[in-house]
């Protein structure tokens, strides 16, 4: 039986991320709505509460029946978990005088408590709250506290509950993932025996068991969701698994052709269907973004289903819908701020169940599986590419020509990245081999190309604007690139990336040298919110 940890979402925006570094522990984890906690379920080790945008005081606060675990199994309440729990247990939570927000110390703790084994003195902790708790409930115990806050942890004197006011999942939470470990391991007694191979182990015999003999459709991107949901289900079923990878003729410069090669070395059974000519024909004229999209994807569902109609007796449609895409964020309203997004549109008739088989996988743990798969290095670290492909980097309408131009130009700044190494150390060292990024550590640095350091990466064609340049002896009259790069961690918000000036210097450079078609090369400095990744 797969052990778990259950995860309460009150709507945090770092919820997930203590899902992550749960999973980070090798120790299966759940991330499920504040009110549905599984009631009855054996396989439940702990309970994690979680922050929330809201006051224990606002009407519309989330609120838990807090007896379906507490005295069951070990519960940690995080920020408004712990004001929940002292609230509940008639303690005091109040506005603070001031939000605290940012870094703080642990000045004194108790280090014989087991949550706090290995902290050091002064441990740096996270701090992000409005109201802070005055009293704790009796029975309750102050166990760590900080210049400005009295109870930054709280501990049940007869009952495995713990309580903190700050924020151990995120990196500023210097010793955070120590304790959550101490909860973890130590406290809730997790085997830690969630792996990528374990995950590899496990779901090959359920997807056995679950599929016999049916046959399997999975439609294939080149990214790594689908590529690693296809050699998992190879591995599986074999060659009752057709593929489908669609051309629309904008995907990155020789993208087909190389990932074709890919899947084919790696065993997998792949229909590669170039309907590019469909495609530019049904794409003329328009330069409506929106209008755009629309059309790529109507026609996407055009081709895939003409093709999955030709695997007579398909049973399955499989996805590579990942942990992400699924987890329900609360906002403050309590609506559902993102929520899971089939590829959708086959015909009904098909009667095709649905198969997922990453669908518990947060990102670097799917590339962990992919490794595991033993699937080449530059399938598993390939950036996030979007389904409509380069139409919606190239701003106005789009010709196959502006498709070269955008293609080579992206060619060199890709390239360049990649070739690009850099040093890094401390938190962003640890931010990118978070994200599942091969690197050994030496002395306190690794060395990652700029492309594994970066979310995602690409090239836009400003096919709308001309400027006025001079090449040799000869006035020009052509169209910008802006480059763009950008580091998140699950591109809901997204920083620009700081690349190096040498780096720009040369890659702007060899762009308007080698690439017919461009004479300026720009950088996008804008995040998101309040722009987006994309252009269009
Ligand atoms: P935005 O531009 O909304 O993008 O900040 C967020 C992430 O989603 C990707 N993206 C898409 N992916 N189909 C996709 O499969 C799409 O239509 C699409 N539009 C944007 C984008 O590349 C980024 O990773």
């Amino acid at each position: 039986m797969q052990q778990k940890i259950i995860i309460l979402d009150f709507g945090s925006q770092t919820t997930q991320l203590i899902g992550r570094r749960v999973r980070e522990l090798d120790t299966f984890c759940e991330i499920l709505p504040y009110n549905k906690f599984p009631v009855g379920d054996e396989t439940v080790i702990g309970v994690i509460l979680s922050g929330s945008p809201f006051s224990v005081h606002d009407p519309e606060a989330f609120k838990v029946d807090l007896s379906q675990f507490v005295g069951r199994v070990p519960v940690l309440g995080i920020c408004y978990g712990a004001q929940f729990i002292s609230y509940a247990g008639g303690g005091k939570v109040e506005k603070a005088d001031s939000r605290e927000y940012g870094r703080a110390n642990l000045c004194e703790f108790d280090g014989a408590n087991p949550l706090f084994k290995g902290f050091e003195p002064n441990s740096q902790v996270w701090m992000s709250h409005g109201d802070t708790i005055t009293a704790i409930p009796e029975g309750y115990k102050c166990i760590a506290s900080t210049a400005n806050v009295k109870y930054a942890a709280y501990a049940s004197l007869s009952q495995p509950v713990w309580a903190v006011q700050f924020h151990p999942e995120v990196f500023h939470t210097i010793q955070g993932t120590q304790l959550l470990k101490n909860f973890v391991v130590d406290i809730c007694h997790s085997n830690q025996d969630w792996s990528a191979a374990s995950f590899v182990d496990t779901t090959v015999a359920e997807l056995k068991a679950q599929i016999g003999d049916d046959r399997v459709i999975l439609g294939l991107s080149g990214g790594v969701d689908s590529s690693v949901a296809a050699v998992l289900l190879n591995r599986a079923i074999g060659k009752n698994l057709t593929c489908i990878f669609v051309d629309h003729g904008m995907l990155r410069k020789n993208e087909f052709r190389d990932v074709m090669h890919d899947y084919e070395c790696l065993g997998l059974n792949v229909l590669g269907v170039d309907a590019s000519e469909k495609f530019f024909a049904d794409l003329a004229g328009v330069s409506d973004p929106e209008q755009k999209r629309k059309i790529i994807g109507r026609d996407f569902v055009e081709v895939f289903n003409a093709e999955a109609q030709k695997i007579k007796d398909a049973k399955w449609l499989a996805q590579g819908t990942i942990y992400p895409d699924r987890i329900e964020s609360l906002n403050i309203t309590g609506k559902v701020i993102k929520s899971h997004h089939n590829v959708g549109g086959l015909p009904k008739e098909m009667h095709l169940s649905l198969c997922e088989p990453l669908k518990w996988l947060f990102k670097d743990e799917v590339r962990r599986v992919g490794r595991q798969l033993g699937m080449p290095e530059h399938l598993i670290t390939r950036h996030p590419f979007p389904g409509p492909g380069l139409a919606v980097r190239i701003l106005g309408d789009i010709t196959p020509e502006k498709v070269r131009i955008l293609q080579d130009a992206d060619d060199i700044y890709i390239r360049g990245l990649r070739e690009y190494k850099v040093k890094l150390s401390g938190e962003e060292a640890r931010r990118v081999l978070a994200a599942g990024v091969p690197a050994d550590m030496k002395d306190g640095e690794i060395e990652v190309s700029l492309y594994d350091q970066i979310w995602q990466a690409g090239t836009i064609l400003l096919s709308t604007v001309r400027s006025v340049g001079v090449m040799g002896d000869e006035r020009t009259y052509e169209h910008p690139v802006a480059l763009r790069a950008v580091t998140s961690t699950d591109a809901m918000t997204a920083d620009w990336a700081h690349l190096p000036y040498d780096f720009m210097a040369k890659v702007s450079n060899e762009i308007i040298n080698k690439v017919r078609g461009v004479n300026r090369v720009c950088y996008d400095i804008s995040s998101k919110p309040p722009s987006t990744i994309e252009w269009e």
